[in-house]
């Protein structure tokens, strides 16, 4: 099998139209098929030998421990200490739940970028490696800006980052740092991503999440393939995960299908929930609908890092909310908050915005009867929430300031 191109020895593997199989055999990475314009996916070698238990227990703690699901031959050049964040047993939301066992997946603890996106852009940065790119681009709703930028500093590429004008201030502080061409662009994150992909035809650059798309999301797979190996080479019953452009659910939901079929677990795979902000839901709202297209929405929620109005991979995810027996919930912004305070409160992780989406999601699902208390249910939690903490910023409003004294400290006791 002939692989794209080999110029720093890292080979990227082939690429195939999802819908009409066609091979993606231009020398440069695009984002849909020749053919037929549908989307890309890679295709793995149908001889490759896969690794067993013990095998993978040996290699390095990060995600290329994982190598064989992920989407290159040959060594990793960048990015190499990704992955294997902490899976945290959290027995308070368990109780909150009525579940028998629950678990954080803490991606918001990824190293370097303090979000999952860090998954996906390692598959990305080592994809503008192995096709010998000049830049590295994104079109992002925050997380995958920070992520970018950071990967492409450390590597000493170049990198060029396009978000919709109003993200949070952290967000873009946390992306200008490492010393990218970032750029505000006034308009929704869909409005930036149209953009991004007339940019992909025009210049000889890998954006992430655009003509790299079918490697960068491959990545997502391995917070799947880490909960399994964390829970000692077992599935959960449910797993809820926010949602912006739908690959993340769409993701966990191959991870662990290849999990099983390599009998490195068995039993059914998870239930799989997403979750959304009521401002901006079109994967809820066309999983409630029950069949049809996305209906695109104008977003309107303080969750901007999942405010993606038209979402790539949103039929796709709905698809797999409804075969793998989950569900779907979403929350508005009142809801966030309360969940991001609770979430904190009952487990010591502060989340962003998104984990405020997933936690209060997965509040009304238990309400609504989702969950029994046989379930074992992981929460993924995307997001770390000192990037979006300015949301939170008006409880300081309740903390009390007071002299350096006793007495006033034994006033707040008897209060
Ligand atoms: C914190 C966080 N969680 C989840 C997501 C959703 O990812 P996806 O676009 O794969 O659905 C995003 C996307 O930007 C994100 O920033
Ligand atoms: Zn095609």
């Amino acid at each position: 099998m002939s692989t794209l191109a080999i110029p720093s020895g890292l080979e990227a593997l082939p690429l195939a139209c999802a819908l009409c199989g066609a091979a993606h055999t231009a020398a440069r990475p695009t984002a849909s098929c020749a053919e037929c314009l549908g989307p890309l996916e890679v295709t793995y070698p149908q001889d490759r030998t896969l690794p067993d238990r013990d095998t993978i227990a040996a290699r390095p703690l990060s995600l290329w421990r994982y190598a064989e699901w992920l989407p290159f031959l040959g060594e990793p050049v960048a990015a190499r200490q990704v992955g294997w964040t902490p899976l945290l047993e959290v027995p308070r939301v368990a109780r909150a739940l009525g579940v028998g066992r629950a678990w954080l997946k803490a991606d918001a603890l990824s190293s370097v970028s303090l979000s999952f996106k860090d998954r996906v852009v390692a598959m990305a940065i080592n994809a503008v490696q192995a096709f010998g790119l000049e830049a590295i681009a994104c079109a992002s709703t925050g997380n995958l800006a920070n992520a970018v930028a950071a990967a492409a500093a450390r590597e000493g590429i170049p990198a060029w980052i396009f978000v919709p004008e109003d993200l949070e201030q952290a967000k873009l502080v946390g992306t200008l740092v490492y010393g990218p061409r970032l750029v505000r662009v006034r308009g929704t994150y869909d409005d930036v991503n149209r953009l991004c992909a007339q940019l992909a035809d025009e210049y000889a650059w890998g954006i992430a999440n655009v003509n790299l798309r079918a490697y960068y999301g491959e990545g997502s797979k391995t917070m799947a393939f880490e909960i399994a190996e964390q829970l000692g080479w077992r599935q959960p019953t449910a797993v809820v995960a926010p949602m912006a452009g739908g690959s993340l659910v769409t993701k966990l939901h191959k991870g662990f299908g290849e999990f099983r079929a390599a009998g490195l677990v068995d039993g059914p795979r998870p239930r799989i929930y997403g979750a959304q902000a009521s401002g901006c839901a079109p994967i809820v709202r066309l999983f409630e609908r029950g069949e049809g297209q996305i209906i695109p929405e104008r977003p309107a929620t303080i969750a901007r890092s999942l405010a993606i109005g038209n979402p790539a991979d949103g039929r796709q995810a709905a698809e797999v909310l409804r075969t793998s027996g989950g569900g779907a919930a979403h929350v508005d912004d009142a809801a966030i908050l309360d969940g991001i305070r609770e979430l904190a409160s009952l487990t010591g992780l502060f989340g962003e915005s998104a984990a405020g989406v997933t936690y209060a999601s997965a509040k009304q699902l238990a309400a609504r009867g989702a969950f029994s208390p046989d379930d074992e249910v992981v929460l993924c939690i995307t997001g770390n929430g000192l990037k979006t903490a300015e949301s939170l910023a008006g409880d300081l409003s309740g903390v009390p300031v007071i002299p350096p004294r006793l007495r006033d400290v034994a006033a707040l006791l008897s209060a």
